[in-house]
């Protein structure tokens, strides 16, 4: 009998062995932690649809935020549930709405973590869509308008980054989003506070517990004249080139799972860093079947995380980050 003159299981024979030649290697400087916060007081309350996260009030979050940074997270990614909806979203951009608040007692109590800041309407408008409605009488056609939605996000942004927010991540999907808040930014100083885009965003249902949380479902209609059509990937690198063009410093690829190929795309054709985000119902799928004792969660949380960095990902926003990083302390 011949031996096989390759063997590559020669360097699978010793964890240290693996250890050395291992390729791709997690730990939790890759991660952003998404947080939920809320206006009222005393809240601490678990979303349903997603066991271990929580709504929290500004009151109670020190001690989480002090938390996360000693676990070696190095950003979190804000989100406000505002008590008061309305048409214009008036709440994402005043200057003592939630996101803005709580972005300063953060930076008061861990100046070195990251602040990123969520600039997107659809938490505080009452129609729960991403921009301002416009009806146009002459075609009895009812949608998102663009150009007067981009001046309230610039608003926004202007207000996070006033506020403190060392990222400004607008998940809007708006044409023009980047350029306009660059040039908003700029006016108002804050020319050194970069713009992570949520460039390549989906029409995804892995979006559903994540508006339970965020109370953002559309109350019509749906996202998909401005969120991106899943079949699509020569059109992902559209929306990358112009966000590269307008001025954007990351570009983000979500949901990650289901959309590997286009975030390795990304990584190929451009070198701006690209976020992968591992997105609400990606989380709330493994929770439940390792609350059914179906899956070892560690393991699988770890395989796919490491999964999205193997495909390209320099960053992943992930719900699991806190999680994450105490295993990758134990190992
Ligand atoms: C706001 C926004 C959404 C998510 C992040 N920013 C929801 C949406 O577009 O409907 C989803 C995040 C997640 O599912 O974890 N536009």
């Amino acid at each position: 009998m011949a031996f096989p003159t390759i063997r590559n299981r020669r360097l699978r024979t010793s964890a240290a062995l693996r250890n050395i030649v291992r390729e791709t290697r997690l730990t939790a400087h890759d991660f952003i932690y998404p947080i939920f916060v809320t206006e009222e007081t005393g809240v601490k309350a678990e979303i349903g649809s997603m066991p271990g996260v929580y709504h929290w009030s500004l009151d109670l979050l020190e001690q989480e935020i002090n938390e996360i940074a000693a676990l070696g997270i190095q950003a979190v990614l804000l989100f406000g549930v505002p008590d008061h909806k309305d048409e214009v979203g008036s709440e994402a951009y005043g200057n003592n709405s939630i996101v803005q608040r709580a972005t300063r007692k953060i930076k008061e109590w861990q100046p070195e973590l990251l602040v990123v800041a969520d600039t997107c309407l659809c938490q505080f408008t009452s129609h729960g869509h991403c921009g301002v409605i416009h009806h146009d009488e002459r075609t009895g056609r009812t949608d998102v308008d663009n150009d007067t939605s981009l001046a309230l996000l610039v608003k926004t942004a202007v207000s996070q980054a006033e506020a403190g927010a060392d990222i400004i991540a607008p998940s809007n999907m708006m044409d023009g989003f980047v350029q306009a808040i660059r040039s908003g930014l700029d006016e108002a100083g804050f020319e050194h506070v970069p713009i992570m885009s949520y460039s390549v965003k989906y029409a995804s249902a892995f979006y559903g517990p994540f508006r339970d949380a965020a109370h953002s479902t559309p109350q019509f209609g749906d996202r998909k004249t401005y969120q991106m059509d899943p079949a699509n990937v020569r059109e992902a690198l559209r929306e990358a080139e112009s966000d590269v063009v307008e001025g954007a410093d990351m570009l983000m690829v979500k949901p990650a799972l289901a959309y590997l190929d286009v975030l390795r795309l990304l990584k190929e054709q451009f070198d701006l860093p690209v976020v992968a985000y591992n997105v609400s119902a990606e989380y709330s799928m493994v929770k439940a079947a390792a609350m059914q004792g179906w899956l070892d969660e560690r393991a699988i949380v770890l395989e796919t995380l490491l999964g999205m960095k193997r495909a390209g990902a320099d960053i992943i926003i992930t719900y699991f980050a806190k999680d994450a990083a105490r295993w990758l302390q134990d190992n």
